[in-house]
């Protein structure tokens, strides 16, 4: 009998990680764990808000139509043989935060959450979306002590997202025929790259002047700074659906060519760093990591990127030294 994909999301009580397990019901892509934090009320209650949290999802079942088994608990065990773990456990930036400011409180709670993976969910393909999203990745890495292929990050997803829903807006084009490149880290210095940017096969700049395309790049690269401004937290939805394209591409073993934060050993001339990167997501995780040629403005801008993310990560050594 085919068994149905068992997916867990760890910080599920929040607004990314419920929104994953949302997307993921209504895509029917499996079975649902979802793990968040007990509070303790004034009056000394005890409640586990991730519960009331997954049971309202499960409500909208029988009118969404999907059949999904959603368990809400704050004990790891219930995640034994998940196929995918996503994590968004961390807090997420207010107002006049950067995402880098949140890395002194996130790594404890990444390193925490990535050694209960490493008990209880030896074999799982563990996505991460706490931010700052590259050093996080580096941390669970670390933490789990996992294969490279295993540990994943989701930024570019969403980040390319933004970028394409800027070029619909201009034009008003449809969504579904833009196409778009981006690489490098999850901060405001990632790497659209409108050379690789068409609509339906057309190069972009037949549509959009140059530039008017710069601004857009811009708007994309400050995209989730724009959200916080806006609402006074992070966005939620656009994150969760990035994120469910990469456990849809790996529960279906798809392999989809995705701008994932993936380990580089040498690719666009990076080594030992998660970064973000075409990367063909199937049923082992990152299968591979897709080059294409930079030109030297190209190069620099990714450079500088992945620069960005190895301070991260000396960040994230020196606070930890046992993540060293
Ligand atoms: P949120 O505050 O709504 O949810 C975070 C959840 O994590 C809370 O329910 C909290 O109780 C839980 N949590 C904290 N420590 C935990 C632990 N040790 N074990 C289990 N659960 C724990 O925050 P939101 O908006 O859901 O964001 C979550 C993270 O995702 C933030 O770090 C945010 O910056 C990041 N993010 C990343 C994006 C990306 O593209 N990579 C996009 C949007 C947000
Ligand atoms: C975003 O890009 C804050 O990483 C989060 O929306």
């Amino acid at each position: 009998m085919p068994k149905r994909a068992k997916i867990s999301v760890i910080g599920a009580g929040g607004n990314v990680g419920a929104s994953v397990a949302l997307w993921s019901a209504i895509k029917e892509l499996g079975d649902i764990v979802a793990i968040d934090l007990k509070r303790t009320l004034d009056d000394g209650t005890e409640m586990l808000p991730v519960n009331g949290r997954m049971l309202d999802l499960a409500q909208s079942g029988p009118m969404e139509l999907f059949d999904s088994n959603i368990t809400a608990t704050d004990d790891y065990s219930a995640i034994a043989g998940s196929d995918v773990v996503v994590v968004t456990a961390g807090i997420p930036r207010k107002p006049g935060m950067s995402r880098d400011d949140l890395i002194g409180t996130n790594v404890k709670i990444v390193k925490s959450v990535s050694e209960n993976i490493k008990q209880h969910a030896p074999d799982a393909i563990v996505i991460l979306v706490s931010n700052p999203l590259d050093a996080m990745v580096y941390t669970a890495w670390k933490a789990t002590g996992f294969p490279t292929h295993r540990i994943i990050g989701q930024a570019g997803c969403l980040d390319v997202a933004r970028f394409k829903t800027f070029i619909a807006m201009e034009t008003g084009y449809s969504v579904e025929d833009i196409n778009a490149l981006l690489l490098g880290g999850h901060g405001d210095d990632m790497v659209p790259l409108p050379r690789y940017t068409n609509i339906a096969g057309i190069p972009v700049t037949q549509f959009i002047s140059e530039q008017r395309l710069n601004e857009l790049v811009e708007r994309a690269k400050k995209g989730g700074g724009e959200i916080v401004k806006k609402m006074g937290t992070s966005g939620y939805l656009a994150p969760a659906s990035g994120t469910v394209q990469m456990v849809e591409a790996i529960l279906k073993d798809k392999k989809r060519i995705l701008p994932c934060a993936s380990y580089c050993q040498g690719e666009f001339g990076i080594n030992g760093l998660f970064v973000g990167v075409p990367t063909v997501l199937g049923a082992n995780g990152v299968e591979k990591i897709v080059e294409v040629d930079l030109n030297e403005a190209e190069q620099k801008l990714m450079d500088e990127s992945a620069a960005h993310v190895q301070e991260l990560v000396d960040v994230v050594k020196n606070l930890d030294p046992s993540l060293g």
